[in-house]
């Protein structure tokens, strides 16, 4: 993974935020999603007027991807409004870790400044059941 792929990636999370569904908080999300063998997924947080049923923009990237038939990623890239570098919530973290624990977690915004954690690591003491 160098500069030029996850620079890519901040530009297809960029695209993807511009259909975020977000009339109510107006915060609107973008991310994509690197599967292993290159594809890419992108997601947008998709509100609701019942607000329990909104989807964040990472759940709508890792459920493509899932439903697709693709389940190892090597990077997720969020993209937060308003120039804010924001963390997947704690159920999108969830979500990321069963699937890819190893997966890199890099959060930018439109301004090119960008950060980078671990999955495993912004879950400590996840839940897990034994399959
Ligand atoms: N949101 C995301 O899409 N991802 C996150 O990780 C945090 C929050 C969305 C949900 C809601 O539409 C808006 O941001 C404000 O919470």
């Amino acid at each position: 993974m160098n500069k030029t792929q996850v620079a890519n990636l901040v530009d297809k999370a960029l695209e993807a935020q511009k259909f975020a569904y977000a009339p109510y908080s107006k915060f609107k999300v973008g991310s994509a999603l690197l599967a292993t063998g290159g594809q890419i997924f992108t997601g947008a947080n998709i509100e609701n007027s019942a607000f329990g049923a909104t989807l964040c923009a990472e759940k709508v990237a890792v459920g493509k991807a899932v439903s697709e038939g693709k389940r190892d990623f090597s990077i997720l890239v969020v993209v937060g409004d308003k120039g804010q570098l924001i963390m997947p919530c704690g159920s999108c973290r969830q979500i990321i870790n069963e699937f890819s624990p190893e997966c890199l977690i890099a959060i930018s915004n439109e301004k090119n400044e960008i950060d980078f954690r671990i999955a495993k690591q912004s879950l400590p003491d996840a839940f897990s059941l034994k399959a």
